[in-house]
């Protein structure tokens, strides 16, 4: 509901800058800058942000720094490792983006692959939804999964094509709706196969970790990096995390993942991401408008 996500965006953020800045124990003159997520995203929460940021730096005087939400994921995990610094692979899977990239520095990224339909969170999301758990699903999918039997429900896992080579169209892609649509008829035909909603969650979870895995190791290997970088909402998942350090430990590769409350949407991210804009120069005047889709900064050519 954009106009609702919208209007609560405007009662929150006074109360939530007021109660940051108590916490830190400054006042709105002691910050150097304000960064303020300006796409991509549902425009109307976007502006209310970006209207927020540019009232506050200028009561204050203080430049304001646009920041791309998913750049902001790709510094979470710095936040607390210091280790997840480039060059690695990063794999960002929130509720609305799944993106493969091989970063080369900070603001030097190559778009390797996304998903074709559903991000990894929406398809947690969806079959949250379609076994009845709460919304958002993911976390409730985990934890049925954790019960789960591993070898009772084999779904096909999504987009790992036998003999699939760097350069083909689906090499680094993934997609996650044609695994949704076997979890319903599995949920569907579940009085008649005897198979537990546990038993579906894991068999769900581990196709799409599957898959995720090896798309990330095809990056890792083709770029011969040494980190990984994990980022947005599914990171959460230990079961993705610790699949991704199994799979890629033995080639001496690190796996970095942020702890929860960095994983999901916060804003210390995007003033890791703005701090780093800012030290570039990158800075917006008062013109500075939200956009609803836009692509990282700093791509470069594949
Ligand atoms: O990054 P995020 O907080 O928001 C977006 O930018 O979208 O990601 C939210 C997504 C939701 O789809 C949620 O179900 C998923 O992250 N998520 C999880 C887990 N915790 C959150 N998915 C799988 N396992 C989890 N433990
Ligand atoms: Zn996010």
């Amino acid at each position: 509901m954009p106009e609702i996500a919208s209007r609560a965006h405007l009662t929150a953020i006074g109360p939530v800058v007021q109660r940051a800045l108590t916490e830190a124990e400054l006042s709105p003159g002691e910050v150097d800058a304000v960064a303020v997520t300006s796409a991509p995203g549902l425009v109307g929460a976007l502006l209310v942000g970006v209207s927020y940021a540019k009232g506050l730096a200028f009561a204050t005087g203080k430049p304001v720094v646009p920041v791309h939400h998913m750049e902001g994921h790709l510094f979470a995990a710095s936040l607390e490792h210091r280790d997840a610094i480039p060059p690695f692979t990063a794999l960002l899977v929130s509720g609305g983006h799944t993106l493969l990239l091989d970063v080369e520095a900070w603001g030097a990224y190559r778009l390797l692959g996304g998903t074709r339909d559903d991000a990894a969170g929406e398809a947690f999301d969806k079959v949250g939804k379609l076994m009845g758990l709460p919304y958002p699903g993911g976390p409730h999918v985990e934890r049925l999964a954790a019960r789960g039997d591993p070898t009772r429900a084999r779904f096909t896992r999504p987009m790992l094509r036998a003999g699939s080579r760097l350069g083909d169209d689906d090499y680094f892609d993934v997609s996650f709706s044609g695994l949704k649509t076997a979890v319903f008829y599995a949920v569907r035909d579940a009085p008649a196969s005897g198979l537990s909603p546990a038993d579906i969650a894991r068999g769900f979870q581990d196709a799409l970790i599957h898959t995720l895995v090896e798309k990330t190791r095809r990056a890792v290997d083709a770029y011969r990096r040494s980190r990984v970088v994990l980022g947005g909402g599914v990171a959460c998942n230990s079961a993705l995390v610790d699949a991704m350090r199994a799979r890629l430990s033995p080639q001496d590769v690190a796996v970095f993942s942020p702890s929860p409350r960095l994983a999901t949407d916060n804003a210390a991210m995007i003033a890791r991401a703005g701090l780093f804009h800012l030290m570039r120069g990158n800075t917006a005047g008062l013109a500075l408008n939200a956009f609803a889709s836009l692509p990282i900064p700093g791509v470069l050519a594949a």
